[in-house]
């Protein structure tokens, strides 16, 4: 009996501890406000102003590989879009990096949720024509917030043999460019985790269950979206909460690990 109550304990401390990463301490007090909130009835969809990242300038050489990025801590999950001097752009001249709501978790029923949700624009082999004004917005419903980023590009005479052998691959690479960081959710809904990436040929995705490294498959549980994402369904507290994605293509891969919380 002691022994059972000890072991749980440890799992307990184990899970506290993986859970110390800035943006679920963030959310977990979020999440407690809300939970008061919906006491309340006074819970509401939209982008909340914790982790929102301030506007800033970047200052990079031809040449090198960049990134901007975004950080939205949402009910539920945004619609992410990037413009460049006001004109709407796409990932790598052909990757739309808009973030779908669509019909999924969209804040129009009164389920609770928190996401936060990373967009990054990659801008791989810097010209001096990529210099500019960037805007991240992230929208749920009516409720928006744009960050700025200037972008400011200083000329490089003579590249390097590497940095050529590089910049003509510079599309090929594999970038996870928008993805779920963590997630929390009413048990007996869905979660679902956003694995998007760029990179030519298109990428295939491929999930691991991160608490034992089995490979996931679609089944009852789980569907893996052509878009990447991964679909949890009906999560329950025996579910696993940690999940790797790995995005491929014959060129390269790109990584990224992801959990969420049940409420
Ligand atoms: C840019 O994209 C957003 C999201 O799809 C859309 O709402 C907006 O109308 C677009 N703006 C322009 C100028 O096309
Ligand atoms: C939100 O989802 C509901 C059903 O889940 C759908 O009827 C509604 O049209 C959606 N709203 C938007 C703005 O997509
Ligand atoms: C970007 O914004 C800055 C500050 O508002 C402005 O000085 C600059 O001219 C803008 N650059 C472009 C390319 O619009
Ligand atoms: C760099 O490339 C040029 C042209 O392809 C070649 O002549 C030169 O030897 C290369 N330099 C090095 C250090 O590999
Ligand atoms: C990994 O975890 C899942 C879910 O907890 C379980 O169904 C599966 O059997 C486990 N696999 C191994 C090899 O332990
Ligand atoms: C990701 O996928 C690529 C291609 O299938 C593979 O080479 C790589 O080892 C995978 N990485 C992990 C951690 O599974």
């Amino acid at each position: 009996m002691f022994c059972t109550w000890y072991c749980i304990a440890l799992i307990v401390c184990w899970i506290h501890c993986l859970d110390t990463s800035n943006g679920l301490r963030e959310m977990d007090q979020i999440n407690k406000r809300s939970q008061l909130h919906r006491v309340k009835r006074s819970y509401s969809p939209g982008i909340r102003s914790k982790g929102w990242l301030a506007d800033g300038v970047k200052q990079v050489n031809q040449y090198d590989f960049t990134s901007l990025d975004c950080k939205a801590t949402s009910v539920p999950y945004p619609n992410y879009y990037w413009k460049k001097n006001g004109q709407n752009i796409t990932q790598q001249g052909n990757v739309d990096l808009q973030g779908s709501i669509s019909q999924f978790n969209n804040g129009s029923s009164n389920r609770f949720s928190t996401y936060v949700t990373s967009s990054t624009l990659y801008i791989n082999c810097v010209t001096l024509a990529d210099a500019g004004n960037y805007t991240c917005v992230a929208e749920v419903g009516t409720s928006k917030r744009e960050r700025k980023i200037e972008l400011k590009v200083d000329a490089v005479a003579n590249p390097s043999n590497a940095t050529t052998t590089q910049c003509a691959q510079k599309d090929n690479i594999v970038d996870i460019y928008m993805e779920t960081e963590s997630a929390v959710e009413n048990s007996g809904n869905d979660v679902r985790l956003f694995c998007r990436a760029s990179g030519t040929p298109a990428p295939s995705y491929s999930w691991k269950n991160a608490n034992n490294n089995t490979i996931i498959e679609n089944s009852y549980k789980y569907e893996i979206t052509q878009e990447g994402d991964l679909i949890i369904k009906s999560i329950h507290s025996s579910d696993p909460r940690f999940y790797k994605c790995n995005a491929s293509n014959t060129v390269g891969h790109d990584e990224y690990s992801t959990h969420f919380s049940i409420l």
